[in-house]
Protein backbone atom coordinates (compact mmCIF):
# COMPACT_ATOMS: atom_id res chain seq x y z
CA UNK A 1 0.00 0.00 0.00
CA UNK A 2 1.00 3.08 -0.89
CA UNK A 3 1.67 5.87 2.12
CA UNK A 4 -0.86 8.58 1.33
CA UNK A 5 -3.63 5.17 0.51
CA UNK A 6 -2.21 4.05 4.07
CA UNK A 7 -2.70 7.68 5.68
CA UNK A 8 -6.31 8.19 4.07
CA UNK A 9 -7.42 5.14 5.08
CA UNK A 10 -5.98 4.82 8.70
CA UNK A 11 -7.51 3.81 11.28
CA UNK A 12 -7.57 2.62 14.94
CA UNK A 13 -8.86 -0.70 15.71
CA UNK A 14 -10.46 -1.09 19.46
CA UNK A 15 -8.08 -3.20 22.03
CA UNK A 16 -11.14 -5.23 22.40
CA UNK A 17 -10.81 -6.36 18.92
CA UNK A 18 -7.46 -7.61 19.24
CA UNK A 19 -5.82 -10.49 19.59
CA UNK A 20 -2.76 -12.89 19.00
CA UNK A 21 -0.43 -13.10 16.73
CA UNK A 22 1.16 -10.06 18.34
CA UNK A 23 4.79 -9.16 17.94
CA UNK A 24 7.52 -11.31 18.81
CA UNK A 25 10.79 -9.52 21.01
CA UNK A 26 12.31 -9.10 17.83
CA UNK A 27 8.87 -7.48 16.32
CA UNK A 28 8.83 -5.61 18.93
CA UNK A 29 12.01 -4.03 19.26
CA UNK A 30 12.30 -3.15 15.44
CA UNK A 31 8.62 -1.45 16.25
CA UNK A 32 10.35 1.02 18.89
CA UNK A 33 13.02 1.33 16.85
CA UNK A 34 10.72 2.78 14.02
CA UNK A 35 8.45 4.45 16.36
CA UNK A 36 11.62 6.53 17.83
CA UNK A 37 12.60 7.90 14.55
CA UNK A 38 10.26 11.05 15.24
CA UNK A 39 11.09 14.62 15.53
CA UNK A 40 12.93 15.61 18.78
CA UNK A 41 13.86 19.40 19.54
CA UNK A 42 17.29 19.23 20.54
CA UNK A 43 17.48 15.31 20.47
CA UNK A 44 16.77 14.90 24.15
CA UNK A 45 14.50 11.17 23.65
CA UNK A 46 12.01 12.45 26.07
CA UNK A 47 10.74 9.26 26.39
CA UNK A 48 10.99 5.24 26.81
CA UNK A 49 8.81 2.37 26.99
CA UNK A 50 7.73 -0.78 29.24
CA UNK A 51 7.42 -3.77 27.24
CA UNK A 52 4.23 -6.18 28.63
CA UNK A 53 3.38 -9.63 27.25
CA UNK A 54 0.63 -11.81 28.46
CA UNK A 55 1.62 -12.73 31.71
CA UNK A 56 2.39 -9.54 32.67
CA UNK A 57 -1.04 -8.39 31.22
CA UNK A 58 -2.80 -10.62 33.22
CA UNK A 59 -0.96 -9.51 36.43
CA UNK A 60 -1.68 -6.06 35.58
CA UNK A 61 -5.02 -6.57 34.90
CA UNK A 62 -5.64 -8.11 38.24
CA UNK A 63 -3.60 -5.18 40.28
CA UNK A 64 -6.13 -2.92 37.93
CA UNK A 65 -9.29 -4.64 39.59
CA UNK A 66 -8.34 -4.58 42.92
CA UNK A 67 -7.05 -1.03 42.57
CA UNK A 68 -10.58 0.04 41.23
CA UNK A 69 -12.55 -1.43 43.88
CA UNK A 70 -10.67 0.40 46.59
CA UNK A 71 -10.80 3.47 44.41
CA UNK A 72 -14.81 3.15 44.48
CA UNK A 73 -14.14 2.12 48.09
CA UNK A 74 -12.73 5.46 49.30
CA UNK A 75 -15.40 7.86 46.72
CA UNK A 76 -17.96 5.48 48.47
CA UNK A 77 -19.25 4.73 44.53
CA UNK A 78 -20.52 1.32 44.16
CA UNK A 79 -19.26 -0.62 41.35
CA UNK A 80 -21.02 -2.10 38.61
CA UNK A 81 -20.60 -5.77 37.01
CA UNK A 82 -19.94 -3.63 33.66
CA UNK A 83 -17.50 -1.68 34.69
CA UNK A 84 -15.45 -4.17 36.57
CA UNK A 85 -15.94 -6.53 33.42
CA UNK A 86 -14.16 -3.92 31.34
CA UNK A 87 -10.97 -3.14 33.42
CA UNK A 88 -10.75 -7.19 34.19
CA UNK A 89 -10.91 -7.69 30.09
CA UNK A 90 -8.97 -4.44 29.24
CA UNK A 91 -5.07 -5.72 29.36
CA UNK A 92 -6.87 -9.39 27.96
CA UNK A 93 -7.23 -9.03 24.58
CA UNK A 94 -3.95 -7.91 22.85
CA UNK A 95 -0.89 -9.85 23.47
CA UNK A 96 1.58 -6.86 23.74
CA UNK A 97 1.27 -3.63 25.73
CA UNK A 98 3.58 -0.80 25.29
CA UNK A 99 3.45 1.60 27.75
CA UNK A 100 4.69 4.89 26.06
CA UNK A 101 6.00 7.14 29.10
CA UNK A 102 6.81 10.83 29.20
CA UNK A 103 10.39 11.50 30.89
CA UNK A 104 9.97 15.34 29.55
CA UNK A 105 11.23 17.85 32.33
CA UNK A 106 12.60 21.32 32.74
CA UNK A 107 15.31 21.85 30.55
CA UNK A 108 17.19 25.40 29.90
CA UNK A 109 16.42 25.56 25.98
CA UNK A 110 13.50 23.22 24.94
CA UNK A 111 10.35 23.93 26.55
CA UNK A 112 8.64 21.01 28.34
CA UNK A 113 5.79 21.62 25.71
CA UNK A 114 7.81 20.73 22.85
CA UNK A 115 9.22 17.84 24.49
CA UNK A 116 5.54 16.87 25.23
CA UNK A 117 4.85 17.20 21.30
CA UNK A 118 7.91 14.77 20.91
CA UNK A 119 6.29 12.33 22.89
CA UNK A 120 3.33 12.38 20.92
CA UNK A 121 4.89 12.48 17.84
CA UNK A 122 6.38 8.48 18.96
CA UNK A 123 2.85 7.52 19.95
CA UNK A 124 1.48 8.35 16.36
CA UNK A 125 4.67 6.63 15.03
CA UNK A 126 4.03 3.55 17.43
CA UNK A 127 0.49 3.38 15.53
CA UNK A 128 1.98 3.63 12.19
CA UNK A 129 4.57 0.95 13.27
CA UNK A 130 2.79 -1.53 14.56
CA UNK A 131 0.45 -1.46 11.29
CA UNK A 132 4.14 -1.29 9.01
CA UNK A 133 4.86 -4.99 10.61
CA UNK A 134 1.24 -6.15 10.07
CA UNK A 135 -0.15 -5.66 13.22
CA UNK A 136 -3.06 -3.27 14.62
CA UNK A 137 -2.86 -0.93 17.41
CA UNK A 138 -4.99 0.72 19.78
CA UNK A 139 -3.49 4.08 21.58
CA UNK A 140 -5.37 3.78 25.45
CA UNK A 141 -5.09 5.81 28.37
CA UNK A 142 -8.20 5.53 31.01
CA UNK A 143 -7.69 6.10 34.76
CA UNK A 144 -5.01 3.51 34.89
CA UNK A 145 -2.24 6.65 32.74
CA UNK A 146 -3.49 8.79 36.14
CA UNK A 147 -3.63 6.36 39.08
CA UNK A 148 -0.87 7.00 41.51
CA UNK A 149 -0.77 2.88 42.41
CA UNK A 150 -1.03 1.56 38.53
CA UNK A 151 2.09 3.97 37.98
CA UNK A 152 3.87 3.38 40.72
CA UNK A 153 3.38 -0.85 40.30
CA UNK A 154 5.00 -0.02 36.54
CA UNK A 155 8.34 1.80 37.87
CA UNK A 156 6.97 5.30 36.51
CA UNK A 157 8.10 7.92 38.77
CA UNK A 158 8.10 11.61 38.68
CA UNK A 159 8.51 13.68 36.68
CA UNK A 160 7.48 11.02 34.22
CA UNK A 161 4.05 10.56 33.22
CA UNK A 162 2.01 7.59 31.22
CA UNK A 163 1.46 8.54 28.12
CA UNK A 164 -0.29 5.73 26.73
CA UNK A 165 -1.03 2.19 26.18
CA UNK A 166 -0.80 0.92 22.85
CA UNK A 167 -2.75 -2.53 22.93
CA UNK A 168 -0.85 -3.87 19.67
CA UNK A 169 -2.05 -7.61 18.19
CA UNK A 170 -3.97 -8.78 15.27
CA UNK A 171 -7.30 -7.79 14.00
CA UNK A 172 -9.97 -9.73 14.53
CA UNK A 173 -12.31 -7.41 11.85
CA UNK A 174 -12.24 -4.42 9.35
CA UNK A 175 -12.54 -1.42 10.99
CA UNK A 176 -15.68 1.04 10.19
CA UNK A 177 -14.87 4.78 9.02
CA UNK A 178 -15.57 7.21 11.26
CA UNK A 179 -16.63 10.95 11.21
CA UNK A 180 -13.50 13.39 10.04
CA UNK A 181 -12.76 17.10 10.95
CA UNK A 182 -13.76 19.49 8.55
CA UNK A 183 -10.46 20.87 7.15
CA UNK A 184 -12.04 24.03 6.00
CA UNK A 185 -13.68 24.68 9.47
CA UNK A 186 -10.24 24.23 11.48
CA UNK A 187 -8.12 25.94 8.57
CA UNK A 188 -7.67 29.69 7.96
CA UNK A 189 -5.60 32.06 5.74
CA UNK A 190 -3.18 34.38 7.04
CA UNK A 191 -3.42 37.14 6.25
CA UNK A 192 -7.30 36.51 6.07
C1 LIG B 1 -3.54 10.41 24.30
C2 LIG B 1 -4.72 9.59 23.86
C3 LIG B 1 -5.40 8.82 24.80
C4 LIG B 1 -6.52 8.07 24.42
N1 LIG B 1 -7.17 7.34 25.37
C5 LIG B 1 -8.30 6.70 25.04
C6 LIG B 1 -9.02 5.98 26.02
O1 LIG B 1 -8.61 5.89 27.19
N2 LIG B 1 -10.17 5.36 25.63
C7 LIG B 1 -10.63 5.42 24.33
O2 LIG B 1 -11.68 4.86 24.03
N3 LIG B 1 -9.95 6.08 23.37
C8 LIG B 1 -8.80 6.71 23.69
N4 LIG B 1 -8.10 7.38 22.73
C9 LIG B 1 -8.63 7.40 21.36
C10 LIG B 1 -8.22 6.21 20.53
O3 LIG B 1 -6.85 5.89 20.62
C11 LIG B 1 -8.48 6.50 19.04
O4 LIG B 1 -8.23 7.81 18.77
C12 LIG B 1 -9.88 6.25 18.63
O5 LIG B 1 -10.15 4.94 18.95
C13 LIG B 1 -10.08 6.45 17.08
O6 LIG B 1 -8.86 6.56 16.46
P1 LIG B 1 -8.52 6.57 14.89
O7 LIG B 1 -8.80 7.92 14.39
O8 LIG B 1 -7.06 6.25 14.90
O9 LIG B 1 -9.31 5.51 14.19
C14 LIG B 1 -6.95 8.09 23.07
C15 LIG B 1 -6.23 8.84 22.12
C16 LIG B 1 -5.13 9.58 22.51
C17 LIG B 1 -4.38 10.37 21.46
Amino acid sequence: MDLKTYLSSRRTIPSAQLSGPGPDRQQCSELLTLASRSPDHGKLVPWRFIVIYVEGLQKLGEFCVEREKSRALDEGRVLSEAEINKTATVFSNAPLVVVLVSTAQGHQKIPLWEQELAVGAVGMNLLHASKALGFSAQWLTGWMAYDDKVIGLLGVSEPERIAGFFHIGTAQQAPVERARPDITAITTDWPA
